[in-house]
């Protein structure tokens, strides 16, 4: 949540640090900000999105070094008051995290005379920088000095009207790359951000200080000792699938799941686990969102291939009790980001265990993937929409590609059970497209779901896990409100929801002899039923339904199937309804605060 960037160059930077900080906007869009330095500060702050910061700059703005910030509002409303770079005596400061204890700081600054010009956590960082300065201190020990005060998490670049042709970083708890080359140094949130303007990037450790002057990056770790990390050719931060005439990201990422699952099998197929991780006798996998339901819809089949137990954990949740851990657990982690915050906790705390931790992760430099002693890698490529689609079917292609692999090791399957996998497996990027021809019909429909102020979602199985994520995509995209149940739970209180015309998607799937009862219990009550199903079962749904997709696939394929449909049907929604699908209202892609 929020993006960060800085830029130290040969040249004027502002422009660049514009164009560098609309790649982060998927982080946060509430307001968006810059300062670049020499001869003093020229500060631009504006309400929106990073592109409303405009790309002319007048001559106060030709300094070579500056900072920006896109901002998702934690403390304090999302206006131009609040938004960063937060400033004092000369330091200029861009922030991603939340200092907890700004409170107890910004009394005893105020106690010393500082006056705040914002209602956020963030601005503490600034005066402290400032009086350490005033003290004494140089650039990089202010800092130091500054970060020994602060509790919580950050990632903060720094700027100085003293001194101009330097942007000092530090890291604790929210991630940050920095990176060099061309002639130039930088920093950001993701190094995505920086392709084009150095060449090659590193991930900074938590209590690390970067001080970035010219092309050159100097890391202390928290002893202010030299630090050398791991440097990566910028090549290998991947770029964004192209908008096209989608006119949307999420669209065209969900365009894009054919060749993501592709790029999916190829990492995975064939791959082995270690001893430590094929040895498992109990599976906790942990996440949040649209990583849990890939988790939960998986669930099945990897207990199934593996005959390994296999608990679920909502990562926020997780935390807050003292599970105790059953010997032999291996922890999966599933994050598209491997930053969320909950999700990085609950590692942390499992290692610090010694359980062996698999993490199921996107983004190849994140946290997670650095710190798990496994990475299973989800291949989906760099995806900016704010609602997960292509890379919640990676996910589950990479769950259900874990339990092949852990029935391989653990001889769980028959070799004639695994083929049969592996052939399902393999045919999923042509189910999914074939999913996508759908999208006529489901745009007719999704208009009709667009004018009722609320939707139901049920199925079994992992079917119902697949109606969860659908009714998360439709309330996240369009904002209609959408709760989703296992269909055999209607009847235990829920269908008291229903009324004359409430549209109730089911997704039809195991057993669907009871879920087809559901739909009828439904549609006697006056709901409009929209049946999700496999071709063999359309015919048995039509007199039920008011709608009927008949999807292609079935088993394992029919559940992606669904995806893609459940997720073209939210787009299609939003649309309706005039939301900004990429960007929507009060989300941020990556959850970096807890
Ligand atoms: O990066 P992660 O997969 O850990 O993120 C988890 C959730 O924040 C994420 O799936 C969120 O629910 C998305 N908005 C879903 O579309």
């Amino acid at each position: 949540m929020c993006g960060i960037v800085g830029l130290v160059n040969g040249h004027a930077v502002a422009g660049d640090l514009v164009t560098a900080l609309g790649r982060l906007e998927y982080r946060g869009y509430d307001s968006a900000g810059l300062a670049v330095a020499g001869p003093g500060f020229a500060v631009r702050k504006v309400v929106g999105r990073p592109a409303a910061l405009g790309a002319e700059f007048d001559a106060s703005f030709t300094g070579r070094a500056g900072i920006a910030h896109t901002r998702w509002a934690t403390h304090g409303r999302p206006d131009a008051r609040n938004a960063h770079p937060h400033l004092c005596d000369g330091v200029a400061v861009v922030h991603n995290g939340i200092i907890e204890n700004h409170a107890a700081l910004r009394a005893s600054l105020v106690a010393e005379g500082h006056a705040f010009a914002s209602d956020t956590d963030s601005e503490v960082i600034p005066h402290l920088i400032a009086a350490a300065r005033a003290r004494g201190a140089a650039p990089v020990a202010a800092v130091q000095e500054a970060c020994a005060a602060l509790h919580g998490a950050y990632a903060i670049a720094v700027l100085f009207e003293d001194a101009p042709d330097r942007v000092v970083v530090a890291r604790q708890g929210s991630p940050v790359t920095v990176a060099r080359g061309a002639g130039a140094s930088a920093v950001a949130s993701d190094p995505a951000a920086l392709a084009g303007f150095c060449a090659e990037y590193a991930a900074l450790e938590d209590g690390d200080i970067a001080e970035l002057r010219g092309a050159e990056v100097r890391i202390a770790d928290r002893n202010g000792r030299v630090a050398s990390r791991d440097w990566q050719s910028m090549e290998a931060a991947e770029v964004a699938a192209e908008m096209g005439a989608f006119g949307s990201n999420t669209r065209a990422e969900i365009a894009a799941t054919p060749a993501a699952l592709r790029r999916t099998n190829a990492a995975l197929a064939g791959r082995t686990l270690p001893a430590q991780v094929a040895a498992a006798e109990r599976l906790v996998m942990v996440a949040c969102g649209s990583s849990l339901y890939a988790a939960s819809t998986a669930r099945a089949w990897i207990e199934q291939l593996s005959g390994v137990p296999c608990d679920l954990e909502v990562a926020s949740e997780y935390r807050t009790r003292a599970a105790p851990i059953v010997r032999g657990t291996v922890a999966v982690l599933v994050s598209q980001s491997g930053e969320t915050a909950d999700t990085l906790a609950v590692q942390a705390h499992l290692r610090a265990r010694g359980v062996p931790v698999v993490a199921v992760v996107n983004v190849p430099h994140s946290q997670m993937a650095r710190t798990a002693d496994l990475v299973w890698p989800t291949s989906a490529g760099r995806e900016l929409g704010v609602a997960a689609t292509k890379s919640f079917s990676c996910q589950l292609l990479a769950l259900v590609r874990f339990g092949l692999a852990l029935a391989q090791a653990r001889g769980s399957a028959t070799p004639a059970a695994l083929a049969a996998v592996e052939a399902e497996l393999t045919a999923l990027p042509g189910v999914c497209a074939a999913a996508e021809r759908l999208e006529p019909q489901l745009a007719a429909i999704a208009r009709r779901v667009a004018s009722a102020n609320e939707a139901i979602f049920i199925g079994r199985g992992p079917a119902a896990s697949i109606a969860a994520e659908g009714a998360l995509k439709l309330k996240e995209l369009s904002y209609i409100r959408a709760d989703a149940y296992a269909a055999g739970e209607l009847k235990h209180g829920p269908i008291a929801l229903i009324h004359d015309r409430s549209p109730v998607i089911v997704c039809g799937g195991v057993n669907d002899d009871k879920t087809l009862s559901n739909a009828e219990e439904v549609r006697a009550r006056g709901a409009q039923v929209i049946a999700l199903v496999e071709q063999a079962a359309a015919a048995r749904f039509a007199p039920v339904a008011h709608d009927v997709v008949a999807l292609p696939g079935s088993g394992l394929g029919l559940v992606f199937a669904q995806a893609v449909a459940l997720q073209l049907l939210a787009v299609h929604a939003a649309e309706a309804l005039h939301c900004d699908v990429d960007r929507p209202r009060n989300l941020a892609k990556s959850v970096t605060v807890e």
